[in-house]
């Protein structure tokens, strides 16, 4: 990757709404992969600066991959990617990470309470009660948290390991109980872990760096409810960034996409609006049929 020296973000474009991007003949193979085929081929798009983009194909379509390239986690191997009127490789790639958000199935918690693993999203602020709470209630977190004996306390992965000595056979021994109480995981299901991840995401916007939202299906342990909230919430603070979501079920958010990018094989075969879409005969309102059928059929 190429180490760029421009910092992000910078007097070009219009980055107090949000970051653009213009994709040029973008192809890209995953280094190393036995694949013939490019995971991307000669993807052209256009993103401007705020809107909210939706994009949508079938599984190993290259949604994933194109998220991953606008948010720079890989170069092109071959093609150009703008982002604010500028080639992506001039700008300091920890700039654009720090002003990018991204929510993946990637659920990573660490070794500390839930208060800190949200508030670290904005480390300046983990102190804050008050943010650290709007945060987690954001991300659909607080109503699993205040059902925890410890709420927002909890320690997920206690790094303390009780040595049991001679205690367990002497159960009415005082210790016996604290030993028995930090023994006890507290493990939560895979939608909570993806609560907690988006609330820190939330904390992170605190910081008023991010200025693109990137979200590939971290969705897919939250049932259908708790995807919408999600989504809404997240629209609801969508202001000065550009929102680009990836989810099979998109229903709900067609009437808020400036563009649908709807990706097969590795390209794009349709961009526009769901009206724009919808009465052609193409693959989009295949796939909104598909996934509009799985909701009302029982
Ligand atoms: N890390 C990787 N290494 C090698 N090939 C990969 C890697 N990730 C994805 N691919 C391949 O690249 C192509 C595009 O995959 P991608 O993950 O972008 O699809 P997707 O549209 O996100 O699919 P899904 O709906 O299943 O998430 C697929 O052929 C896939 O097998
Ligand atoms: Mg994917």
């Amino acid at each position: 990757m190429n180490a760029g020296i421009i910092p992000y973000p910078h007097s070009t474009g219009n980055p107090s709404r949000g970051m653009s991007f213009e994709l040029g003949g973008v192809n890209f193979s995953y280094p190393g992969t036995q694949k013939t085929s490019p995971a991307l081929k000669d993807v052209s798009l256009t993103i401007q600066a705020g809107q909210l983009i939706v994009i949508v194909g079938s599984n190993g379509s290259g949604k994933s991959t194109l998220i991953r390239i606008l948010s720079r986690l890989y170069d092109p191997t071959s093609g150009t990617v703008q982002i604010d009127g500028r080639p992506s490789e001039e700008y300091i790639v920890s700039d654009l990470h720090e002003a990018t958000a991204l929510l993946s199935q990637d659920n990573q918690l660490y070794p500390l309470s839930l208060h800190e693993n949200i508030g670290l999203g904005y480390p300046d602020k983990v102190k804050d009660i008050g943010l650290v709470q709007q945060a987690a209630e954001q991300g659909g977190a607080i109503e699993f948290i205040s059902k925890l004996k410890d709420g927002m306390s909890t320690f997920l992965e206690p790094i303390i390991q009780p040595f049991q000595i001679n205690l367990y056979r002497n159960k009415t021994h005082v210790l016996y109980k604290e030993m028995d109480a930090l023994r006890k995981n507290i493990d939560i299901s895979g939608g909570e872990r993806q609560k907690v991840v988006a609330a820190r995401s939330f904390m992170r916007f605190q910081s008023g760096k991010i200025k693109f939202v990137a979200v590939d299906e971290p969705s897919s342990a939250l049932d259908a409810e708790s995807e919408l909230k999600l989504f809404e919430n997240l629209i609801k603070v969508r202001d000065g960034k550009t929102l680009v979501f990836v989810t099979h079920r998109f229903g709900h958010l067609t009437k808020y996409a400036d563009q649908i990018i709807c990706m097969k094989d590795g390209s794009v075969c349709e961009v526009g609006s769901h009206e724009e879409l919808f009465n052609k005969d193409g693959e989009y309102p295949k796939l909104y049929k598909i996934q509009a059928s799985a909701f009302t059929a029982q």
